[in-house]
């Protein structure tokens, strides 16, 4: 059976790091389905379209191609903003459904991370993760990341543009963010980057 990693969480709670290294230690493709919300929103931007204009941000995502997904552009705090309103939007998330599914069916198997893997995109996965952390924490690890890309923000602003990103992600009708009933949480407040991967490495050989 290819084992399938189905990883969802709110912002920059690690989940995109501890994908990316279940990925290389299972030798599995691993897709961040963020980006590809981030890519729509940045064709739309790069169109000069509006984000409300639901119209365009369908065909941005029904016309996605994969190799906007390297675009630096696409890690700009903005940029996540942007793909949350996008995200929002039903036809948004049709358009890169078939995107995702068709990865998820890798013979080898993958790993995927997002908002709705576990609920919408990969119901059947054979491991499913939900990743938490504080806010203050995540906050603290985002203000480090774009600090280290030469970024610079105020931790408040970043405080409160994750608790807002949550927010919207948790509250809107389509796809929100949730964590699957048979998913296993993993609160990496006080876990360091090892720990964490030393105890999702577990988890997923307990479950699979
Ligand atoms: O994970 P990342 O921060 O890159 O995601 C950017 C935005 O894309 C999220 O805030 C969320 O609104 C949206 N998203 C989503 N479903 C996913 C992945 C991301 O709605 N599976």
């Amino acid at each position: 059976m290819p084992l399938l990693i189905a990883i969802d969480g709110p912002a920059a709670s690690g989940k995109g790091t501890l994908a990316k290294r279940l990925a290389g230690h299972y030798g599995l493709p691993h897709l961040d389905t963020g980006l590809l919300y981030r890519a729509v929103a940045l064709a739309l931007l790069d169109a000069g379209r509006s984000l409300d204009d639901h119209a365009a941000a369908a065909q941005a995502a029904r016309t996605l191609d994969a190799e906007r997904l390297d675009d630096p552009r696409l890690r700009e705090r903005a940029m996540g903003e942007a793909a949350s309103r996008v995200s929002a939007v039903p036809e948004v998330r049709a358009g890169l459904l078939t995107w995702q599914r068709r990865f998820a069916t890798d013979p080898q198997g993958a790993v995927l991370d997002g908002r709705d893997i576990g609920t919408v995109v990969c119901p059947d996965a054979g491991v499913k993760l939900f990743i938490t952390a504080s806010s203050e924490e995540r906050a603290r690890r985002r203000h480090l990341e774009l600090a280290g890309r030469g970024e610079t923000a105020d931790f408040a602003v970043i405080l409160a543009d994750i608790e807002a990103r949550d927010a919207r992600d948790a509250s809107r009708a389509a796809a929100p963010l949730r964590m699957a009933d048979d998913a296993i949480r993993l609160d990496t407040t006080d876990l360091d980057a090892n720990a964490a991967f030393d105890e999702a490495r577990a988890i997923v050989e307990r479950a699979r």
